[in-house]
């Protein structure tokens, strides 16, 4: 019999209303793997993530993680599961009235895993992990640039050394070269955990720094998935059309 992979979804549906978002999604993620989901705006790719995150319900499907189903399990499973997950939302969603350091610590404290007097300095390590400086740990997060907003909230994903990352949209609104400097900051972070990591993006560069697997996400289903090596040579038209940024083809058939 062959193992169940670490996170694996399979035929999901979730629709709002008359807005069917996904339409039998099926994906899976082996452990340790980054595995990254493309797809244009509005397409489910948040809504997925949500749905494993337990924000949303799917209307239908299965959903196993470690071999926990996140639907029909013992809820103290599921919980113990969803705690090892860690989530990097679109747009950073840190706490405006907190300094960096209580956000970075933030799920440490409210969980009772560190001293609220060590925090500051268990905040450092992680700011100086990724790159930033020590000052940094007393600013407001509205004092902060786009780039150094994206590395705090990187700091506050890793803080809890979880075995799931959920990154979506990390270099959303960054120029280039910073975007270029966080994905390698995801890439460099998740091989240290040892963490398997699901990135959602439309950014294709952000995709072939951070990915070992990539799918494409197209009217409710992965549609092509495979090695980002092969991200370029997949046959796919859609993928093509994805990477290439043509207005025509199978992507905007209906637009
Ligand atoms: N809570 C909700 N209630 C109603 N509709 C929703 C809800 N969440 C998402 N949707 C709808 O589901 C669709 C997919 O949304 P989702 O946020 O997953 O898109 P996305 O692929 O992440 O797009 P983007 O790249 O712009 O972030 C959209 O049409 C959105 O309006
Ligand atoms: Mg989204």
């Amino acid at each position: 019999m062959t193992k169940t992979p670490f996170i694996h979804l399979k035929n999901l549906h979730k629709s709002f209303g008359s807005k069917v978002v996904l339409k039998g999604l099926n994906l899976d993620v082996k452990e340790g793997e980054s595995f990254v989901i493309l797809g244009g705006s509005g397409t489910g790719k948040s809504v997925t993530l949500k749905c494993i995150l337990g924000l949303l319900t799917p209307d239908k499907g299965t959903m196993t993680v470690d071999g926990v189903n996140l639907l029909t399990g013992e809820p103290s499973e599921i919980s113990q599961i969803r705690d090892q997950i860690s989530m990097l939302f679109q747009g950073s969603a840190l706490f405006d009235s907190l300094p960096v350091w209580e956000n970075v610590v933030f799920k440490l404290l409210a969980q009772d895993k560190i001293r609220r007097s060590e925090g500051r300095s268990f905040a450092k390590d992680l700011i100086l992990q990724v790159g930033m400086e020590e000052r940094v740990l007393d600013l407001s997060p509205n004092e902060l640039s786009g780039g150094m907003l994206r590395r705090v909230a990187l700091a506050r994903a890793i803080a809890t050394k979880p075995r799931i990352v959920f990154f979506d949209e990390p270099t959303a609104g960054l120029d280039p070269i910073t975007g270029s400097i966080i994905n390698g900051l995801i890439r460099k972070s998740v091989d240290h955990l040892g963490a398997t990591a699901i990135t959602i993006t439309h950014d294709i560069a952000s995709c072939r720094q951070i990915g070992d697997r990539v799918g494409l996400l197209h009217e409710g289903k992965l549609r092509w998935v495979g090695p980002i090596k092969d991200m370029d040579k997949s046959g796919d038209a859609a993928v093509e059309q994805f990477i290439k940024g043509r207005s025509k083809g199978p992507l905007t058939a209906t637009a």
